[in-house]
């Protein structure tokens, strides 16, 4: 077994997910200021510290995905934060993109940026101990959306920066998320995701990128969050693993699935329903962001009286999680 199969399989191991706590500067003080924080350097690190020292976090949670500035940063008690959780046994990761931006000739359509020094980034945050990393693509559903060309563009840098995380000895969480953004139906959920899927892993293969040394991190096949009609658990779930089974290498690991702004509960019910279904080629598990820390942020905010309140929120959240598989 290669080394990064093994990180890749202690990812999605039984029981267990991946938080993700790497929003960029911009979303993380905006959500800061949503509760009533200032944003500031030092209320970020203050929150993040309050996340990765909740009590039994290891239980549940495999790895832990790091913005930058908290990769750099320190706990009260002076270590970095990849240190800190190396001695929880929760392996610590890294975002590495510098986000979406406008699609030059696609109006309304983004590209994830970030491949520029990517191989110098990958090796600094391996040797401070990150053993993965992340890059999030979006697709945005809408009137003759997407177009080829950003489905092209993403799933381009998505094989590239995988192709050089592995280089570098860590594994790429490798994430195309569909947006719930809009009125589209389940099934044009269903289709996009589908297709923009098998794009990706065509694009994959054309890179080399070892399949049995990433996680996949994709949406979950939901309609829009404007659409009048809304599909039952159960449609979600067999939308999503069909979505899946049509496209994902029996040789993937493991597919960890991003919230995408569904209610933490929803989220949650829609992972354990496809645990139910037939026998899956791959591990199913979580690595979300806002369904899991969103009701520990909504709890403190920035009172520490509500410290343990807070945690134990997010401790309930990734418990429920740890469950539904
Ligand atoms: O890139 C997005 C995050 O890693 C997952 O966040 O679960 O709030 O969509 P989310």
């Amino acid at each position: 077994m290669s080394t990064l199969n093994k990180i890749a399989r202690i990812m999605v191991s039984e029981r267990r997910g991946i938080l993700a706590a790497d929003e960029s500067i911009g979303t993380m003080s905006s959500r800061l200021e949503g509760v009533g924080v200032k944003a500031t350097e030092e209320n970020r690190r203050v929150y993040r510290e309050l996340i990765v020292t909740t009590p039994k976090l290891a239980e549940s949670v495999s790895g832990i995905i790091l913005a930058d500035e908290t990769f750099h940063q320190k706990l009260s008690n002076g270590q970095t934060f990849p240190a800190f959780l190396a001695e929880l046994g929760i392996l610590a990761g890294i975002k590495v993109d510098t986000g979406a931006k406008p699609l030059a000739g696609a109006p309304g359509e983004n590209v994830t940026e970030g491949l520029d020094g990517l191989r110098d980034r990958v090796r600094n945050y391996a040797a401070l101990g990150a053993t993965f990393a992340k890059w999030r693509a979006t697709i945005t559903i809408g009137d003759g959306l997407p177009s080829d060309r950003a489905v092209r563009a993403n799933v381009h840098a998505l094989a590239r920066y995988a192709g050089l995380c592995q280089e570098g000895g860590i594994v790429p969480i490798v994430e195309p998320e569909v947006l719930m953004d809009g009125s589209h139906s389940l099934a044009r959920c269903k289709q996009v995701t589908t297709s923009v899927l098998r794009s990706l892993f065509d694009e994959l293969n054309l890179m080399q990128v070892q399949l049995d040394g990433m996680v996949l991190k994709p949406n979950m096949v939901v309609a829009g969050k404007k659409c009048p009609q809304q599909p039952s658990v159960e449609e979600v779930a067999e939308a999503t693993v069909d979505a899946l089974r049509a496209t994902v290498p029996t040789f993937v690991p493991g597919i960890a699935f991003l919230s995408g702004g569904q209610s933490p509960e929803k989220a949650t019910e829609h992972l354990a329903a496809m645990q139910q279904l037939d026998p899956l080629p791959w591990e199913l598990t979580y690595s979300f962001g806002r369904a899991l820390v969103g009701p520990a942020l909504e709890t403190w905010r920035g009172d520490n009286g509500k410290r343990e309140a807070a945690q134990k929120a997010l401790s309930d959240r990734a418990v429920a999680n740890a469950a539904a598989r």
